[in-house]
């Protein structure tokens, strides 16, 4: 059953708790300033006053999870606030930045084979920011008519999104729930760049374990796969708690808990996403050992450290 945001039950409610939609009538960044990775929290005034890519009305000294993200892969919208909770993860989780950017690689690996496979429109779920090493740039690299449609739930997100993405007509990011998957499908913007009709590739990188309830999660990616054509493909990464990963999250899950709700889980879940896709090999796998590219790869030689698995399905 279809559910939307504003009838889905309370229990069900994900995402963050901070920013989440604070801002009607949001205007769009109308600069960016490079500010990378500072750990100082007492920039946070100087956050303030110079970046003039920062959207009206944005609640800055909240930390946000998707500007988390984008600092731990080396981005450089995030405020101090977002620095300081990152940092405080990294002091009980230190493989923290590592795992992130190990899944941010696994992305641009696995949107590479995509297109290698002849897939040349995305539909990237909950994306986050368009941060380091962007899909649209990742698949566009290898086909400069590959299309990408972002869909994030977050306005937030949106505002930091526009400027960015406004010089690419290929690529574009509607604000939608993930779990609306007829409101994303007759999208003006998704049915104007997309063509449904053909293959596609549906991205859900770190963004399903935002969607708390499990039969809610299951129907959106069964979903996503009876809507997709013969020859399209699911990208999937997810939190999995098991013997490896239960201390570190353990400890690492209530310092979340300031600015988003997560649902971790088991193995045998993640894989029933894949039913009915013929999983690309390796299988489902941690991150740093999906198709590396390279001996340096992060988290390569410890890929343990990375406290999910990914994969890749087909649809026969
Ligand atoms: C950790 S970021 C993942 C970024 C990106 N997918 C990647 O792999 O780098 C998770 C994103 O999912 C978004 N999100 C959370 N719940 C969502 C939902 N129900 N629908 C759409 N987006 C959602 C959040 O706003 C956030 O930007």
């Amino acid at each position: 059953m279809q559910t939307g945001a504003a009838t889905r039950p309370a229990r069900t409610r994900a995402g963050p708790k901070v920013g989440q939609d604070p801002l009607p009538g949001l205007c769009c960044p109308s600069g960016l300033v490079p500010h990378r990775q500072t750990t100082n929290v007492k920039e946070s005034m100087t956050d303030r006053t110079e970046r003039s890519w920062v959207p009206d009305g944005l609640l800055m000294d909240k930390p946000h999870p998707a500007r988390m993200y984008d600092y731990l892969v080396g981005g450089f919208h995030n405020f101090a606030a977002d620095r300081q909770l990152a940092d405080a993860v990294g002091e009980v989780y230190p493989h923290m930045r590592s795992g992130t950017v190990a899944q941010r690689a696994f992305l641009r690996r696995a949107v590479r084979f995509l297109v290698d496979q002849g897939i040349d429109q995305f539909l990237d779920m909950g994306s986050g920011l368009p941060t380091a090493g962007n899909v649209h740039e990742a698949a566009q690299a290898a086909n400069p008519e590959a299309r990408v449609v972002y869909v994030d739930n977050d306005r937030v997100v949106l505002a930091h999104s526009e400027l960015m993405l406004s010089a690419d007509p290929r690529a574009t990011l509607i604000c939608e729930d993930l779990v609306n998957t007829d409101a994303i499908f007759n999208h003006e913007e998704v049915v104007a760049l997309l063509d449904l009709s053909r293959p596609l590739g549906v991205l859900l990188n770190a963004a399903l374990h935002y969607v708390l309830d499990d039969e809610e999660a299951q129907d959106a990616v069964d979903r996503f796969k009876h809507r997709l054509v013969p020859g399209s493909y699911l990208v999937l990464s997810h939190p999995c708690l098991d013997e490896t990963s239960k201390e570190i999250l353990d400890r690492v899950l209530p310092l979340y808990q300031s600015t988003s709700d997560t649902k971790v889980r088991s193995l045998d879940q993640i894989r029933q996403y894949f039913d009915g896709l013929e999983l690309v090999d390796p299988g489902l796998v941690r991150a740093p050992l999906w198709r590396p590219e390279a001996p340096d790869d992060v988290l390569l030689d410890q890929p343990e450290q990375y406290l999910g698995f990914v994969g890749v399905g087909r649809k026969p």
